[in-house]
């Protein structure tokens, strides 16, 4: 705590003494006592001394003596931290070499294979080069979908591999259940089914599936409910600095934040991505742009996080418009844009899993639903949680390579959901939902922008100012509307 009291003070390039020191770490919320202390202070100031401290809490002239010097009593919640393992910020490795790629695909495929196998139903897999060894007998393998063909008939033909190199074609019977499954280039299933040999020897052998098996959640999983009363928010796609942000429906929410948001014990707030507006995400975006320079919007969202109480802990990560690769896994904001930014904003990449009182929120901003939407013809931007129903079943938040979605080959694929999330929230198609899949509270978190001509001409039509706010307790879900 030392630590984050002192850089909050550092970051403002004030000092803070020793007695002044211990009087905040005293306090029953030190972070937000600090930075509500920061704030008013004089621009100048330098040195802050006990006696301001004391002056800041009982009025300007100070006539309180130490003695009576009170905690106040606060009973806010701060428990929440990043992931560290989810997390590519400042561990990225990747320089775009054949052998990286091969490293992202090997750890995409084990970890799926780790997940698939830890379904009963399923169970051991071998090696593809074994399993087509047999003719005789029912077997059950991993393979990452190299390229997929539906016949005339509607039965289905996939190519697939595992990470022994081995190559071979699956064969599903159009009257096969498993014919009805969703399947994409570059996801991992599991197969079950009987190897043929193909009597041309040139050609690979095949296997003839009866059934496909999803990595998918359990669906004996479910939400355990805890003696935890706080709630959790979440603001995605602010866009800050766009003509079209809704000053007066967020300062609505402000209000609201203000005057309310103690009542229900809202201590955390998420903003999953595209926080400014951006520069040159598409053409002619300055037309549309209130501020054109990409630190001023930066600065702009500082004020505007400024606004929401001190006791609120906030956490940010980058959408497609910020300022970082547009490649996922995305790193933090870089400090360059975030100085400015108060102590009580946690900084992480995009994904990533936060903890908040023992809840695991998964955080995507979700720039692959542009695939997801293109690649599967069931998926419509109309029902982004059906997309991200199909993440959790696939138990990867974008597959697809090659598409719009630029993925960085990482040593690990930090795409994959290797652990169930209690909450997983996306935002990017600026809609509003949310849908209890399998125990877990899936949210598509609104925006804070009104529809720009680029959506107009895309026929795209957002749900904005809208706050999902999820129970971290009991697991219910508001979704509370501030549009004007
Ligand atoms: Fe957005």
């Amino acid at each position: 705590m030392r630590g984050e009291i002192l850089s909050a003070v550092e970051r403002r390039n004030m000092f803070l003494a020793p007695d002044a020191y211990k009087l905040v770490e005293e306090n029953n919320e030190p972070m937000a006592f600090i930075n509500s202390i920061l704030n008013a202070m004089k621009d100048n100031q330098i040195f802050i001394t006990k006696q301001d401290v004391l002056d800041f809490m009982y009025g300007d002239k100070g006539t309180m003596k130490e003695e009576k010097y009170i905690k106040p009593a606060v009973k806010f919640c701060s428990d929440i931290h990043v992931v560290d393992s989810t997390d590519i910020t400042g561990k990225s490795t990747c320089t775009g070499v054949m052998k990286d790629f091969s490293k992202y695909f090997q750890d995409r495929y084990r970890s799926i294979k780790r997940i698939l196998e830890s379904n009963r139903k399923f169970g051991q897999s071998m090696p593809l080069a074994k399993a087509l060894s047999y003719t005789d007998r029912e077997v059950h393998v991993v393979g990452i979908i190299y390229s997929k063909n539906t016949y005339d008939n509607k039965s289905i033909g996939l190519k697939i591999e595992d990470d022994q190199g081995t190559v071979c074609n699956v064969y599903i019977p159009a009257d096969s259940p498993a014919s009805k499954n969703i399947f994409i280039e570059d996801q991992v299933i599991g197969i079950i089914g009987t190897p043929r040999k193909n009597k041309d020897k040139d050609k690979p052998a095949s296997i003839t599936a009866s059934e496909i098996i999803n990595p998918d959640v359990p669906e004996t999983n479910a939400w355990q409910n805890s003696d935890s009363d706080s709630t959790i928010a979440f603001l995605s796609d602010v866009h800050i600095g766009s003509t079209t942000f809704l000053e007066k429906s967020w300062q609505k929410m402000i209000r609201w934040m203000k005057e309310a948001s103690t009542s229900i014990n809202l201590n955390y707030v998420v903003f999953p991505g595209d926080v400014v507006d951006g520069i040159g995400v598409f053409p002619d975006q300055e037309k549309e742009l209130s501020i054109a320079d990409i630190y001023e919007q930066y600065e702009a969202l500082a004020e505007y996080l400024k606004d929401i109480p001190d006791h609120i802990k906030m956490v940010v990560h980058p959408g497609n418009h910020d300022a970082v690769r547009p490649a996922e896994p995305q790193p933090a904001l870089n400090d360059i844009f975030t100085k400015t930014f108060d102590s009580n904003v946690i900084l992480c990449g995009n994904p990533v899993y936060v903890e908040a009182e023992g809840r695991k929120v998964l955080t995507y901003h979700g720039r692959s639903i542009d695939d997801w939407v293109s690649n599967v013809q069931q998926l419509t931007y109309n029902d982004p949680i059906a997309v991200m129903k199909q993440m959790v079943v696939m138990r990867h938040l974008a597959p697809l390579y090659g598409q719009k979605t630029a993925l960085a080959p990482e040593e690990k694929d930090y795409l994959v959901m290797n652990s169930i999330p209690d909450i997983f929230v996306s935002g990017h198609v600026h809609g509003a939902g949310h849908l209890n899949y399998r125990g877990i509270r899936m949210i598509n978190a609104s925006t804070w922008q009104d529809q720009t001509d680029y959506q107009k001409n895309h026929n795209f039509n957002p749900e904005p100012a809208i706050m999902p706010v999820v129970h971290l307790g009991n697991g219910t879900v508001k979704m509370m509307n501030f549009r004007t």
